[in-house]
């Protein structure tokens, strides 16, 4: 950080001191979304606060507001905004960023019309990605992580989630939770670790799918649970995944390892997972769309989260619509992600996510960035650091050069942050 003292007089009372100042920007705080997303009128949309001040102490937000309540500053670090927009580091709240090999041949199988379940079932799918990771080291899973995170982080992710899923044996699903745990050392992004062992049953246990949850439960999550390889504990509740039954016998296990849970649930068909996950006060869960409308109050009961993930959505040319509507209407958080996988989502682009979330399921760009603000830091656990702009929560910043947020979900590849801090240090 370049040290250039500073002395900004704008009343006489004693100086804030701070690290960084930065001045002349727009902020979209986001602040007082925790209940959905409140009817503001525009001049407060997006918790904004136009010509602002943001200071940063210690990592965290120290001051914010308007330019003419602000008191005078001695900073270390003045930054210039430039009237752009200041908002809170994104965050991808689902991704499956490490894994081996590619799944190019089964998108050209998919575009013959053949479905991704019927993939699965000859072997394909989940399974095949299986295959490719039990065979990398872990340094070139870390390679190749690094590479996708790379292009998350070069759009304004500061905080991701990673899950496992992809070694579906202990060996393997443990070294890709210490390969998440090397990128975030690497990178100083904040990353939450979740374990998706029961993610597919693997070949090997086809014939005898409880036999393969025991080791997941018996096996794998207590090594996790102990090395505290994992923050969260996820399940493919689905017709070719696990069962409610299974999922319940999960969860249960989890909180024995005093370990919140999280599901993807009615992805393909409605097996009423997601009522089973809010049972187990789920931090999310995720996909929905064939969520059924009068499951909804469970989730608001529970503080669920509900996790919209429109690039698999796009990507398998799904019809079904989750039930946007309802989900707003019970002003349930919904948050939005990449789901960054090789199968359904191959995409490494959080604000294609959000554009494919307005254009695909209707949310307003609004919606769209407290689904990667301050939502998505309530899916990890995070909503009382992360996700907004306020006092005490940590600087991580965004400075875009834009004339309205809107802009964020509006244009596809159009814009990159001008700046990004983490823990109020720049990232160069
Ligand atoms: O979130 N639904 C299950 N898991 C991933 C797909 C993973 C894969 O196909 O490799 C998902 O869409
Ligand atoms: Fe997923």
């Amino acid at each position: 950080m370049t040290v250039s003292d500073s002395l900004v007089n704008h009343s006489s009372t004693a100086p804030h001191k701070c690290d960084l100042l930065i001045e002349n920007i727009s902020l979209a705080t986001m602040q007082g979304y925790s209940e959905g997303i409140p009817a503001l009128p525009e001049a407060e949309a997006y918790g904004r606060i136009e010509q602002g001040v943001l200071a940063v102490t210690d990592g965290r937000i120290s001051w914010l507001g308007a330019a003419v309540d602000a008191p005078a500053f001695e900073a270390q670090q003045c930054v210039d905004g430039q009237g752009g927009w200041l908002t809170p580091g994104l965050i991808d709240c689902h991704t499956h960023l490490i894994y081996g090999g590619s799944r190019a041949r089964e998108f050209e199988w998919r575009l013959q019309g053949i479905s991704y379940e019927e993939i699965a079932c000859k072997g394909g799918g989940i399974v095949s990605t299986v295959t490719a990771t039990r065979a990398a080291s872990e340094d070139e899973l870390f390679a190749s992580g690094l590479k996708r995170l790379k292009r998350l982080m070069a759009e304004g992710v500061t905080t991701v989630e990673i899950k496992s899923g992809y070694g579906l044996d202990t060996e393997t699903e443990l070294r890709m939770l210490k390969v998440a745990g090397r990128l975030a050392e690497h990178t100083g992004l904040t990353v939450k670790r979740t374990f998706l062992g029961a993610h597919a049953v693997p070949v090997e246990y086809k014939e005898d799918p409880d036999a393969y949850l025991d080791i997941v439960i018996n096996e794998m999550l207590p090594q996790v649970a102990e090395q505290k390889l994992a923050d969260a504990v996820d399940v493919f509740c689905e017709g070719i995944g696990f069962s409610p039954a299974q999922t319940r016998r999960l969860f249960e296990a989890a909180v024995k390892h005093g370990l919140p849970v999280k599901g993807h649930v009615e992805q393909l068909s409605d097996l009423k997972g997601a009522v089973l996950a809010a049972e187990f006060n789920a931090l999310s869960v995720d996909h929905l769309e064939y969520l059924a409308e009068e499951d909804l109050p469970v989730l608001k009961q529970a503080g669920t989260v509900a996790v919209m993930l429109p690039g698999a959505f796009y990507c398998l040319k799904e019809t079904k619509l989750p039930p946007i509507k309802g989900l707003f209407e019970h002003q349930i958080p919904v948050a939005v992600s990449t789901d960054l996988n090789p199968g359904t989502s191959p995409i490494a682009s959080l604000l294609l996510a959000m554009n494919q979330s307005c254009v695909l399921f209707g949310l307003t760009p609004e919606q769209a960035l407290a689904g990667t603000t301050c939502h998505g830091a309530k899916a990890l656990g995070l909503e009382d650091r992360k996700g907004m702009l306020q006092v005490g929560y940590d600087a991580d910043l965004l400075l875009w050069s834009i004339d309205h947020p809107s802009e964020l979900s509006y244009g596809i590849n159009m814009h990159r942050p001008a700046k990004i801090w983490l823990a109020g240090c720049e990232v160069q």
